[in-house]
C-alpha cells in the first residue's frame, strides 16, 4: 500500500506518523496493514495542495498511490476571515486538486473537514445527513472543498471533526497551558459548545477507515460536549495548575477582539454512523485529555510547549 500523507508537519499529520510507527494510537493497536505501507509525508515547504501544478509535479515524480490523507488546511479561523483568498485555495481548491490527481490513479481520498461547516443554530449533535450552513469564511472554504473534492473522486472520505489537539502545532490546550503560565486568570468563552477531540483518537478512525471502501461523509470527534470554558478548567484540573476560569460570552469576546470570526454556539457532531464502519470507537473528551496530559509529560519533559 503506497500512502501519501499532506500537510504532515500539522498535529494531525505528525499524529498520524506517531501512531503509525508506534503501530498504535492511545485507542489501540491499528490495523497490521500499516506496518508494511510505503508512507510518504509531505509537509507545506515539499507539496503546496492549493496549487494544480505543485500536485502535478508531486504525484507525477512518485509511483501511484493507493490512499491520500489530506491534512493540509489553513485552520487559522481568524485569518480565514482576512484572507479568504488564501483560505479558498488552500481549503477548497487544494482537496479538489488532490481529487482530480487521485482520481486518475483509482486511489482513494481522505480528507479532513471540520463542525464549522454548521451553524451552531440547531440544538442536538449534528448528523452527516444535516444541511451545513457555515457562518465563517474557514467553515465556507471548508465547505466547498468537501464538494469540491467528493465531486472530482467518487473514492473520497470527508471526515469532519472539531476541537482537534495534538503533540505538534498550535491547540486550545497548549495555548491554555501556555497563558497559565503568565497569568492567575483567564477569560474564555463560555457559550460555545462542541466535542474535544485527541488528535491520537482521530488518526486511529482514519487508518482505519482508509482501509475500507465506505466512501462517503462521516463525523469523527471523541464522545461528549462542553464548552471552551469547561475545556479550560478540565486542563487546568488534568495538569494541576492553578488557575481561575472567568468565564464570558461569545458577545463579550468579540467585543473585547473585534477582529476575531464568528463561531458557531453549539457545533457539536454525532458520531455513531462512523462505527458502522469502525468498530473501535473515540474516547471521551474527558478521558482522552486525561492521557494526552500523560503523551504531553512524556514528550516535552516537564517544559511547557
Ligand atoms: N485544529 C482544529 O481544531 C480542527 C478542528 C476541526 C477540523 N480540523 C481539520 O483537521 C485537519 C487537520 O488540522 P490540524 O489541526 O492538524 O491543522 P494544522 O496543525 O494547522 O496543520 C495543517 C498543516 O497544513 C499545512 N498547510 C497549510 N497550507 C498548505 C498548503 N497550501 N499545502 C500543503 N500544506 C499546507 C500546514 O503547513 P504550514 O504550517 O507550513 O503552513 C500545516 O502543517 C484540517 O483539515 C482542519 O481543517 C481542525
Amino acid at each position: 500500500m503506497h500512502v501519501l500523507i499532506t500537510g504532515a508537519h500539522g498535529q494531525l499529520g505528525s499524529e498520524i506518523q506517531r501512531c503509525v510507527e508506534r503501530g498504535r494510537s492511545e485507542i489501540g493497536p491499528i490495523s497490521d496493514a500499516w506496518k508494511v505501507a510505503l508512507i510518504d509525508y509531505a509537509g507545506s515547504a515539499d507539496l503546496d495542495v492549493s496549487s494544480i501544478r505543485s500536485v502535478d509535479s508531486w504525484f507525477e515524480s512518485h509511483d501511484p498511490y493507493d490512499v491520500v490523507i489530506n491534512c493540509a488546511a489553513m485552520t487559522n479561523v481568524d485569518g480565514c476571515e482576512k484572507d479568504f483568498s488564501r483560505a479558498f485555495a488552500t481549503n477548497a481548491l487544494g482537496p479538489m486538486n488532490l481529487a482530480i490527481a487521485t482520481e486518475r490513479q483509482g486511489a482513494k481520498l481522505v480528507h479532513v473537514s471540520t463542525d464549522y461547516v454548521f451553524s451552531g443554530e440547531e440544538s442536538g449533535a449534528r448528523l452527516e445527513s444535516d444541511v451545513p450552513c457555515p457562518i465563517s469564511a474557514y467553515g465556507r472554504s471548508k465547505l466547498a472543498g468537501e464538494g469540491l473534492a467528493t465531486s472530482r473522486n467518487p473514492r473520497t472520505f470527508v471526515v469532519r471533526t472539531a476541537w482537534l489537539y495534538g503533540l505538534e502545532g498550535k491547540n486550545f490546550v497548549k495555548t491554555m497551558l501556555r497563558l497559565a503560565q503568565a497569568h492567575s486568570r483567564v477569560t474564555v468563552v463560555d457559550d460555545q459548545v462542541g466535542n474535544p477531540t485527541s488528535a491520537s483518537d482521530l488518526a486511529h478512525e482514519l487508518l482505519a477507515l482508509s482501509l475500507t471502501d465506505a466512501f462517503g461523509t462521516f463525523h469523527a470527534t471523541c464522545e461528549g460536549t462542553c464548552s471552551w470554558a469547561d475545556f479550560a478548567q478540565a486542563i487546568f484540573e488534568e495538569f494541576g495548575i492553578e488557575c481561575t476560569v472567568e468565564r464570558c460570552s461569545s458577545a463579550e469576546y468579540l467585543a473585547a477582539h473585534p477582529e476575531s470570526a464568528e463561531r458557531p454556539r453549539f457545533s457539536a457532531l454525532d458520531s455513531s454512523s462512523l462505527y458502522a464502519v469502525v468498530p473501535e470507537r473515540m474516547r471521551t473528551w474527558r478521558t482522552a485529555l486525561f492521557s494526552y496530559r500523560d503523551s504531553y509529560k512524556s514528550h516535552f519533559g516537564g517544559n511547557h510547549a
